[in-house]
């Protein structure tokens, strides 16, 4: 791997130079009649065709290289620990109910450093469970190993008693609903998008979820309504009507299990009264999993987790850790006071 980039440039400058050189030298000959204009006609084809394998081989060189790094990508993405196989007994999950328990998980994305270190919580059908803590702390991290994208180093995750490790991921997933801060939209119509995790939706269901969702006035205002193009992450939609037909994606899959990162970043006031409006009614009735960045969010909790380093270190509805004047009270007052009054 010693030859670089540049010997590609120099090729090119050593044809060009032998080509001057021959062209100026035969051009000499020529003229004092030494040789003929047909032997350096010919002589200069000969130096072309010296250098043109070279070149080749020199542009081949190039390729392959660029071949090499994008194979080194491919790798890293195979070696991606997310990539987990299932069991191989592994069941469907059964319809889920909605209870979710974390038994003593201890989880590190690298076995050196644990992430979680020992997390014990139990969420009943229908909770919703708030994830409070500062950046870093193991939110996320807690949300992917329901999904299972990761497997806990010791512990377990069992959704209605079933450890998510003994069902496939397949069956696991497409009953849990996810809306997060960034939402994933694929280019393709808004129906297609809104129908992704229920590629069996008919049109009617599909509106219905945009009802759900204070999406379906805004979709029917485009030009051409539900059949309208998006391109690449959504485009040209703003960010909050993107949440909202994320939000009917996960109405139409009608999950029991659903998680929600809350967006940090304010959109318009009307847009965000149509979010704000379209989780509560998605929340209803489901187990739910919010990393909360709103006070009204954790109010209206059945349980807020305060993580702190990988451990819930307090628990209880609002009112009990504000009570408790511990940490969470302390947190509130700073973040969560300052980011509503924003
Ligand atoms: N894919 C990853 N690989 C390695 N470390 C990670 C990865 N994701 C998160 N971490 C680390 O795990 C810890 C918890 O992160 P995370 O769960 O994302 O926190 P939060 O969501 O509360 O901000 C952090 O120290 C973070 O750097
Ligand atoms: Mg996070």
């Amino acid at each position: 791997m010693a030859i670089t980039a540049a010997f590609l440039p120099s090729i090119d400058f050593l044809n060009t130079l032998a080509t001057a050189g021959v062209l100026a030298y035969g051009g000499y000959l020529a003229v004092t009649g030494a040789a003929t204009v047909g032997v350096v006609t010919s002589f200069l084809l000969y130096v072309q065709q010296f250098f043109r394998p070279i070149q080749i081989l020199s542009q081949f060189y190039t390729q392959a290289q660029s071949a090499f790094a994008g194979l080194e990508r491919i790798f890293l993405l195979l070696d991606e620990p997310s990539q987990l196989n299932d069991a191989p007994n592994a069941t469907q999950m059964p319809a889920i109910q909605g209870k979710v328990t974390f038994e003593n998980v201890k989880f590190g994305y690298n076995p050196e450093q644990l992430v979680l270190k020992g997390v014990n919580l139990q969420a009943n059908p229908g909770q919703m469970v708030a994830l409070v803590g500062a950046t870093g702390s193991g939110k996320t991290t807690i949300i992917n190993l329901i999904l299972r994208f990761y497997d806990v180093s010791d512990g377990a995750v069992k959704i209605d008693g079933v450890d998510v490790r003994s069902v496939t991921q397949a069956s696991l997933r497409r009953q849990i609903g996810i809306v997060l801060q960034d939402n994933i939209l694929f280019s393709g119509t808004v129906a297609e998008n809104i129908a992704f995790g229920a590629p069996y939706a008919t049109q009617a269901e599909i509106e219905a979820a945009a009802q759900m969702a204070n999406v379906h006035e805004f979709i029917t205002s485009l030009p051409q309504g539900y059949t309208t193009k998006l391109g690449e992450r959504g485009a040209p939609l703003s960010q909050g009507q993107r949440q909202l037909i994320s939000i009917a994606r996960a109405v139409l899959i009608n999950p029991r299990i659903l998680i929600l990162d809350e967006a940090t970043s304010s959109i318009d006031t009307r847009t965000e009264a149509l979010v704000q409006d379209a989780i509560a009614r998605l929340l209803q009735g489901r187990t739910s999993f919010v990393i909360a960045h709103r006070l009204s969010t954790v109010t209206q909790a059945n349980q807020v987790l305060v993580i702190q380093q990988g451990q819930i270190i307090e628990r209880g509805t609002h009112a009990e850790l504000v009570s408790q004047q511990g940490i969470y009270a302390n947190l509130y007052a700073l973040q969560l006071g300052a980011a509503t009054t924003q």
